[in-house]
């Protein structure tokens, strides 16, 4: 498909998800994923992240289901996965639908199924900065046959998948173009070997980041059996940095020649869902999860503003000596962390 937003639109609207629906999604995602419950007419509502993981909160998750509540977009967010033993079962006992977003998690696997494969369906990017890409493009993967046929049919102006076939849906046109799946077929065959060396690399700045004061490492889940990244979130505390926030540190790692950045603000903050762009109705039962004003998310604000800070994945393809060169960074720039407060 054209991305990795319209995939999750088309996936929630080949569930048959729209008007009326609520959709749960994590308040520390990019806006993509809230974004393609709105594009097919539901209300996304938000629910705060774990503080170790800064994957969607499984507690808040039951908490905020509603008769309304249709489906769980879990986002497997920077090296983590959501922990999906928990949402799987959080679905199957209230019915609802899972559509994982992975943009960030081409190549994970947890308990021996790749992410994507768990929910109903699962949702790539192939944006230009992600690990399989080709510039842009979307991938949408699901396991049940008839939602395979109707999603081909919704992104390829509502026509029936084959000749013969008589069923019509609502569609537009997400198709990707023939080039960009041509770079695709040859992206992913240099994947295995790149998801190898960031896996390898990933652990050995572990080893390394360890010790660093002020900078905890969020290790993965156990049930991760196979582990690829787009990004690497680790959490600073602020006060180890001279009450420098992530964004700082970010621009200090950038000026040390280490790509980072702070990748998404709290949902609370994200401009796209102030009600005055969004135009999402906030007169509803779950007006403190929808009105920004009213939203609270504690663990997505403090990781979003203050603590998360995220390394490129390429740092992870740069050697043994690249994650040495990011941990003597990381290490310098904490070491002179009064100075970042000038
Ligand atoms: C978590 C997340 N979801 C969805 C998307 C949307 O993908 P695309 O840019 O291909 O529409 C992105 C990245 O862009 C993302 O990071």
């Amino acid at each position: 498909m054209a991305n990795g937003t319209v995939t999750m639109e088309v996936a929630l609207k080949a569930l048959g998800i729209g008007w009326g629906d609520e959709v749960i999604v994590p308040a520390l995602t990019f806006a993509a994923t809230p974004y393609a419950a709105v594009a097919a007419g539901a209300l996304p509502v938000f629910v705060d992240v774990e503080p170790r993981r800064y994957t969607i909160d499984c507690e808040q998750l039951e908490a905020a289901i509603t008769p309304r509540t249709r489906a769980i977009m879990p986002v497997h967010l920077g090296q983590q996965m959501c922990d999906m033993d928990r949402v799987m079962d959080i679905a199957g006992r209230n019915g609802l639908h899972v559509v994982e977003d992975c943009a960030h998690a081409h190549g994970q696997q947890w308990r021996g199924r790749g992410a994507g494969c768990l929910g109903d369906f699962g949702s790539f990017s192939h944006q230009s900065t992600k690990i399989l890409t080709a510039g842009e493009g979307g991938t949408l993967t699901t396991g049940d046959e008839r939602l395979a046929r109707l999603a081909h049919s919704l992104i390829d102006c509502g026509r029936p998948k084959d000749a013969g076939e008589t069923e019509y849906t609502f569609g537009a046109n997400y198709r990707l173009g023939e080039l960009h799946a041509a770079l695709l077929e040859r992206a992913i065959e240099r994947f295995p070997a790149q998801q190898a060396q960031r896996a390898e690399l990933g652990e050995y700045f572990e080893e390394l980041a360890d010790g660093i004061p002020g900078v905890r490492i969020n290790r993965r889940d156990e049930r991760v059996t196979r582990w690829s990244f787009y990004r690497y979130i680790f959490t600073i505390s602020n006060d180890e940095f001279g009450g420098a926030p992530n964004r700082v540190v970010a621009e200090a790692l950038e000026a040390e020649g280490i790509p980072a950045e702070v990748q998404y603000p709290p949902m609370s903050r994200y401009d796209l869902f102030q009600p005055s762009l969004s135009r999402l109705p906030v007169c509803v039962e779950h007006a403190d999860r929808l009105d920004p004003s009213r939203m609270s998310f504690p663990v997505a604000e403090r990781a979003g503003e203050w603590q998360a800070v995220y390394l490129d994945e390429c740092v992870f393809r740069s050697g043994r000596r690249g994650v040495e060169q990011a941990v003597e960074a990381l290490t310098k720039v904490q070491r002179h962390a009064q100075e970042l407060r000038e």
